[in-house]
């Protein structure tokens, strides 16, 4: 018996990165999966490679439209749906006075109106199958300034508070369902390996030992990121409700050369 076994689950982004590796661990636990991404060439490679049943729809996460469409397909095809996990994201260079109007709407559609979408299309189906978990990534930049990031940042600080509500709803309505947020520090996937090479000119991927780089520059890996969505998805935290759970390696919690 795995740790999710038979629990049907929604992964967005699945693509690419820590969703993906969150679908590989799923998998391995024995969830049903529905994975799905803008990028259909990769979401279905990852279909291939997962070990228990699952499938992959096309969704551009910001389109109000696709979810009630994902959500009927997951019903269709599972009968249920018990965990949803709003990963996916984008991210761009801006800061205040360079930020233009039509990035700071990209960025705050695809990062923040998508988890509204979501948790809002999710909700009365997970009720009906006696509840659920729903785990949104956020991000650090959620809780402390990273000047470079202004829109990801306000978009990840929106997916912190939004959670806090929908958990405290989630209660009000005793519907047993769970809403979390998760929130990485710099963690080794395409999206981090554009911004370090953005913002400090390195990129990992061109390294000739880019694991022992990333080890020596202090960044995760997606499965570290993936063993805390499984514990979520699990029984195992079913005392856990609207809480905001740091992966960081302490890089938050204070200054370590002091
Ligand atoms: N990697 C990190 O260090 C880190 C840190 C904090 C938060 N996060 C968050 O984790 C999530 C995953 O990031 P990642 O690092 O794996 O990035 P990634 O770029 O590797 O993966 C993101 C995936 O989202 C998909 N996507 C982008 N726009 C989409 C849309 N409109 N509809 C559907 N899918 C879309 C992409 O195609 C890609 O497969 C993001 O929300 C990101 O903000 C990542």
């Amino acid at each position: 018996m795995g740790r999710v076994s038979n629990k049907v689950i929604i992964i967005t982004g699945a693509a690419s990165g820590l969703g993906k590796a969150d679908a590989m661990r799923l998998s391995d636990e024995g969830a049903k999966l529905v994975l799905t991404d803008i990028n259909v060439q990769d979401g279905k490679q990852v279909v291939k490679e997962c070990k228990n049943e699952a499938l992959f729809l096309e969704q551009d996460v910001s389109q109000e439209n696709s979810w009630s469409d994902l959500i009927k397909t997951t019903i269709s095809e599972f009968g249920k749906l018990d965990v949803l996990i709003n990963n996916a994201g984008i991210a761009q260079i801006g800061n205040i006075e360079s930020t233009t109007t039509d990035q700071w709407r990209d960025i705050l559609r695809v990062n923040l109106d998508s988890v509204f979408f979501g948790c809002r299309a999710a909700i009365p189906e997970m009720s009906k199958s006696g509840g659920g978990s729903i785990i949104n990534m956020s991000s650090t930049t959620a809780l402390i300034g990273l000047s470079p990031y202004l829109a990801y940042s306000a978009s990840k600080g929106g997916i912190r508070s939004m959670t806090k509500s929908i958990a405290i709803h989630c209660q009000e309505q005793k519907n047993n369902i769970r809403c979390n947020s998760i929130h990485p520090g710099s963690i080794f996937t395409p999206m981090v390996d554009d911004a370090l090479k953005n913002l400090v000119g390195i990129k990992l991927m061109e390294q000739e030992d880019p694991e022992a780089t990333r080890k020596a520059m202090g960044i995760g890996e997606p499965l570290d990121v993936a063993n805390l969505v499984l514990f979520l998805a699990s029984e195992e935290s079913k005392h856990i409700n609207g809480a905001e759970l740091v992966i960081d390696n302490g890089a938050t919690a204070g200054d370590a050369s002091q």
